[in-house]
This record gives structure tokens, sequence and C-alpha cells, in this order.
């Protein structure tokens, strides 16, 4: 039997990178999946993807900034699936380096990144009182702890701090509820998200590269990985935790 067979996973920011390989993960190891996503066509492209190969995985529409969008996005995962075991808050944006100190980006930052994240629990955790069990990952980022990470991305920064907090106010609060909440903190992780940066040029790639001592920036999937061990009962004992999954980046 595999690990989370009869189980059933929603990922939010399903349709690419780190979310995708949640969405993998998951799937492989025998959940079903709903990929939620703003992007439609993506979403829908992975769920696709990912059934190929007999998975049962669909896609639900989902702007995390909007909490009445979110409430429905959990609701269609519930009816559709049967319920809700696991969910990883992962959906999430950066702002351009010249809206350093902009109001509408750091507006919108925050609520797509950190309010996102706040409907999204709300609407998970009341299903999840209701069975009795649960466990929810949120992605922050290494950037949630250190500020020299992204120094130019000030609202970035801020949204990750905020959601290391939340993680920690949810699972205090439902720690005898048999929820688990936690999150996980990525470095550099070779997505959509930092394609761009580093396909300037080799002097850009090598800056990434460099900030863990590793040398290297992270695949999708060695966060994915962190993520589903959070989700699983392998962490029984692991709530409000902040898991670093960055090449020692900030060991230094
Ligand atoms: N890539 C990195 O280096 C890195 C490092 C640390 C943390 N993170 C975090 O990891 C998470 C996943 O990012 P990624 O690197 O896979 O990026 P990505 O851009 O590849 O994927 C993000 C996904 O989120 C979706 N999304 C964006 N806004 C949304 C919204 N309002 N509602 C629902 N979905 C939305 C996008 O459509 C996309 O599919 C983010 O929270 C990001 O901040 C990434």
């Amino acid at each position: 039997m595999k690990e989370f067979e009869g189980k059933v996973a929603l990922i939010t920011g399903g349709g690419n990178g780190i979310g995708l390989a949640t969405a993998r993960l998951f799937a492989e190891r025998g959940a079903r999946v709903a990929i939620a996503d703003v992007n439609r066509e993506a979403g829908e492209q992975a769920a696709e993807l990912l059934r190929q190969s007999g998975a049962e995985v669909m896609f639900v529409y989902g702007d995390v900034s909007d909490k009445a969008v979110v409430e429905q996005m959990v609701a269609e995962t519930v009816a559709k699936l049967g319920g809700l075991d696991y969910a990883a808050n992962n959906a999430g944006i950066t702002h351009p380096k010249d809206a350093e100190w902009d109001d509408d980006a750091f507006q919108r930052t925050l609520d797509i990144n950190l309010s996102g994240v706040m409907h999204c629990l709300k609407a998970e955790l009341r299903h999840m009182l209701a069975a009795g069990k649960g466990s929810i990952v949120n992605t922050a980022s290494i950037g949630g702890l250190i500020a020299s990470v992204v120094p130019s991305l000030p609202a970035y920064t801020a949204s990750k701090h905020g959601v290391i907090g939340l993680t920690k106010v949810a699972a205090l609060r439902h720690a005898r509820d048999g929820i688990r909440v936690n999150a996980v903190l990525p470095g550099v992780t070779f997505t959509n998200m930092v394609k761009d940066v580093m396909e300037l040029g080799e002097e850009e790639r090598k800056v990434l590269e460099n900030m863990a001592p590793m040398g290297r920036v992270a695949r999708p999937e060695e966060i994915a990985e962190a993520i589903i061990w959070l989700c699983s009962d392998k962490a029984s004992f692991v709530t409000g935790h902040s898991l670093v999954v960055d090449g020692g980046a900030i060991a230094q």
C-alpha cells in the first residue's frame, strides 16, 4: 500500500514549481490531489500531466488573495475528493526590485503571500477540525528569517516573516486538536520565480548559486520532499516548526 493511499491533499500554487513538485510526490505516493492555482492554464495542464500516470488529480481554481474564492476552493476539494487530510499553502509571488517601496506592490504581495495563507488556513482548519485530524504546511522562505536574502524585496521579506508567525499561532492553537501546522523555508529554488534572474547571465546565475554554501540552487523536488515529510505521520511530533531547506545558506 502506498504511503498516502486514501488521503486527500490540496496544494495552492500547484500549477508550477514547488507546488507542482509537491502535487507530483503526493500523487505518486497514492493521494488524491487537488491542484489549486490562479493560473487556470498551468493548473489544468499540471493536473492532466499527473493524471497520465494514473493518479486522481483535479484542478480547482483558487486565487488565494480572495477569501470567498478560497472558501469555494476548499469546499470543492472536500466535495469532489471526499475530505482534506493535507494542505500545502504554497502560492506566492515576488515583486519587482524597482517596486521596492511601492505601496501597491507591497499590498498585493501581502494580499497573496500572507493574507492568502490566512484565508487558506481558516477554510482548511474548519474541515480538519470537524474531522479531528489534518496536517498543514505553509511555504515561507529563508527570507522569512533573515532580511539579507532579498534586501530589495521588503514586501516579500515581511510577508514571509508573517507566514512563520501565522504558522506558529495556528500550530499552538490546534496542538490538541489532532492538527499540525508547520512551515517550509526554501532557499533559492529553480522555478519560474528565479529563472528570469538566473537566465540574465553567468554573473547573475553565480550570485544565486553562491547564496548556498553547497554552490547551487535547489531543485523543486528537494523542497517538495520536505513538505511531504512535514505533512506525513513520520513528522507526528512536529508542529509550529520552520524547516529550512537551503543548502546551508543561513548557517553562514
Ligand atoms: N523559488 C524560490 O527560490 C523560492 C524560495 C523561497 C520561497 N519560495 C516560495 O515558494 C512558493 C512557490 O513558489 P515557486 O518558486 O514554486 O514559484 P512559481 O512561480 O513557479 O509558482 C508559484 C505558483 O503560484 C501561483 N500563484 C500566484 N499567485 C497566486 C494566487 N493569488 N493564488 C493562487 N496561486 C497563485 C502561480 O500561478 C504559480 O503557479 C512561493 O510561496 C514562494 O514565495 C520560492
